[in-house]
């Protein structure tokens, strides 16, 4: 008995350890992945009304970020809460929220492990968060214990095709990270990533193979959640597409030259 809550203490201390990195990349990050402009933003409001109608739902936005999707669905007449694990990037979303005249509840909170009592939303989002969790498998579990029975979890990703590996990728991404360091005055190997470590606990961050969108449904659907399909989101991805061409070159050689941006959702039922 003894080694078991020490075992389980262990893993707790570790995921702790792991959080609060990430915790400070997304506190220093802030502006990240909000829309790039109008246009991005609205052919995200014409897809998120398409699959979430105007009728009044109860909707939590996990990993809310600066608040992308909280914002556009408060905007819509939903009941919104948004969490996220970093009181930086909320608070840029609350500032967001009172520029808009929205207001949805925006608070402190983990993916994995949810405050909120079962089966207390209509729907759970969320958007590109899944690759930065230690234990994808228990958050998606909490997702469903949130939820109301019909209730649906959405997940948002971007599958960047043509994303080049092998050898050179390695002195690509260098030369990006030197260009940038020269460029933008500041040490790119250093502010642009988790560490090594942190990475190695993500089980499906973006740089490994098990980040692919069928292993995303698979967790869903291992998750114990019904009827788990994908939609591509066409003018989303169009927009994204047409501003990825002016990335400047010292990012698509960090990132890698993704051919094409899609965006899509997968969707899951909870009976
Ligand atoms: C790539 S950003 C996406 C933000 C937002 N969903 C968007 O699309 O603009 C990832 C977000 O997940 C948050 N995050 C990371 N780990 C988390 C956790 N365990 N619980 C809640 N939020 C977390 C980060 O703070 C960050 O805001």
């Amino acid at each position: 008995m003894t080694v078991l809550i020490s075992s389980i203490n262990e893993e707790e201390l570790e995921s702790d350890c792991i959080k609060k990195e990430i915790r400070e990349y997304w506190d220093r990050t802030k502006e990240h992945a909000f829309f790039k402009d109008d246009e991005e933003e609205k052919a995200w409001r014409n897809s998120l009304l398409k699959e979430f109608g105007s009728k009044k739902l109860k909707i939590l936005d996990v990993g809310t970020g600066n608040g992308s999707l909280a914002l556009v669905l408060a905007g819509m007449g939903h009941d919104v809460v948004g969490i996220d694990i970093s009181e930086g990037m909320l608070s840029v979303a609350r500032k967001k929220a009172e520029e808009r005249c929205v207001n949805p509840d925006l608070r402190i909170g983990d993916a994995e492990s949810l405050e909120f009592d079962d089966g207390c939303f209509d729907a759970v989002v969320s958007r590109i968060v899944l690759w930065t969790l230690p234990n994808p498998k228990k958050a998606i579990n909490e997702w469903k214990r949130v939820l109301r029975p019909g209730g649906k979890a959405y997940t948002f990703e971007i599958e960047s095709w043509g994303r080049d590996k092998g050898t050179g990728r390695w002195i690509k991404k260098n030369l990006g990270l030197f260009l940038t360091t020269i460029i933008e005055r500041k040490n790119a190997w250093k502010t642009g990533h988790y560490s090594k470590s942190v990475n190695e606990n993500l089980p499906i961050c973006y740089e490994k193979s098990s980040s692919s969108a069928i292993n995303k449904v698979e967790l869903f659907r291992k998750g114990g959640f019904e009827d788990v399909s994908v939609f591509k989101m066409e003018e989303v991805s169009d927009i994204s597409v047409k501003n990825r061409r002016e990335v400047p070159l010292r990012y698509k050689l960090t990132w890698g030259n993704s051919g094409a941006n899609i965006w899509y959702y997968i969707r899951g039922c909870k009976s």
